[in-house]
């Protein structure tokens, strides 16, 4: 079968090794496929800073290489412009989309979804929420003749990094906050980690799947750790708990029996024999709650190049296989709406 070629837009730690791990196993990847999958263009801002790439792959025309003999985009620009554009672009030209870019799927899912579905192409985006454990797939594929009613747990590896060392070595926020820096967890903004926007970003696509509805970042009330000092950490010891940033979607009945969904990020004191208390470090743990499943928990590493790779590969690979079988990944434009309970601030 003739390869699946692949477009990658943005290159950085996630895309250098999405690449690398590429050209390294080309056989795994078409056994597992079904045809050989080949990069075929890279755009990327300054060429000259990949050397470890050959040169007839890069390109700064993320449009025309959009544009090109390509059947599979992968996006790893992140940020709202132009990725939003590149991908409509792609999706309406029938090529289906991978892509890890949160603060995008928040705002615009549902413009996404909706051209992704007109056209036939597919769209993934397990590396959006959560690094590397599989919880997007399972919430749109395996728990999709369940009925969720909660989605709770801790998305930013960089404020549990920093809560639990604060936790550890009784550190003031600040100091720690530079130490998180160091190690290469935090977005390029840190405040989009410690004010909380990146989870709520992450709440939003959460509550979008798990409810079969369309929850925006702005719907999600959020508070993040900047406000959380050494003395809130130690009382939270005296009581036997710990401080995490919790993302917590829900799905709320009235007194009428009238559902909505809810979507909050806030620091929260958890008692220390609870799961989520012992998830340390840069990690991330979910809690699904389902009428039929029970309780289920997803636990692994949510940042990272590595790990975040192994998502996009993961998708790259459905993506891959959907092709050599003329087959379509699940869909989300056609879901019922669920009213959201607006509790975002202005
Ligand atoms: N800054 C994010 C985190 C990266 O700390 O979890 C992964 O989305």
């Amino acid at each position: 079968r003739e390869p699946i070629r692949v477009a990658l837009l943005g290159c950085g730690t996630v895309g250098t090794e999405v690449v690398r791990l590429l050209r390294d196993r080309p056989e795994e990847f078409a056994a597992r496929v079904g045809a050989p999958v080949r990069v075929t263009g890279v755009a990327v801002r300054r060429p000259h800073k990949h050397p470890e790439l050959p040169e007839e792959l890069l390109t700064t025309d993320s449009a025309s290489l959009v544009d090109g003999d390509v059947d599979l985009v992968v996006e790893l620009i992140g940020g709202i412009e132009p990725a939003r554009s590149l991908l409509l672009r792609a999706l309406r030209a029938g090529k289906s989309v991978v892509t890890a870019n949160k603060a995008l799927l928040a705002e615009y899912g549902s413009e996404l979804y909706a051209a992704a579905d007109a056209s036939g192409a597919d769209i993934y985006f397990e590396a959006s929420v959560a690094g590397a454990i599989p919880l997007l797939r399972p919430l749109r594929e395996s728990l999709a003749g369940d009925r969720i009613n909660r989605v709770m747990g801790i998305v930013n590896g960089t404020t549990n990094y920093i809560l639990s060392a604060m936790d550890s070595t009784g550190a003031s926020y600040s100091e720690t906050l530079e130490e998180a820096g160091q190690l290469g967890y935090a977005e390029a903004d840190p405040t989009a980690d410690v004010d909380g926007f990146d989870a709520a970003a992450k709440a939003a696509i959460l509550a979008s799947l798990a409810f079969h509805t369309r929850v925006t970042a702005t719907d999600v009330h959020r508070e993040g750790i900047s406000g959380t000092s050494a003395g809130d950490i130690t009382a939270a010891q005296a009581l036997d708990r710990r401080v995490k940033l919790l993302a917590i979607c829900d799905r709320v009945t009235d007194e009428e029996g009238n559902e909505s969904v809810s979507a909050r990020v806030h620091p929260a004191m958890i008692p220390r024999d609870h799961p989520l208390a012992g998830v340390g470090g840069a990690f991330n743990a979910v809690f699904v709650e389902a009428e039929s499943a029970g309780q289920l928990m997803f636990y692994g590493q949510g940042a990272g190049g590595a790990p975040t790779a192994s998502a996009v590969l993961g998708d790259m690979v459905a993506v891959a296989r959907n092709l050599v079988v003329s087959g379509k990944g699940p869909r989300e434009s056609a879901h019922a709406q669920l009213p959201v309970r607006s509790m975002g601030q202005t």
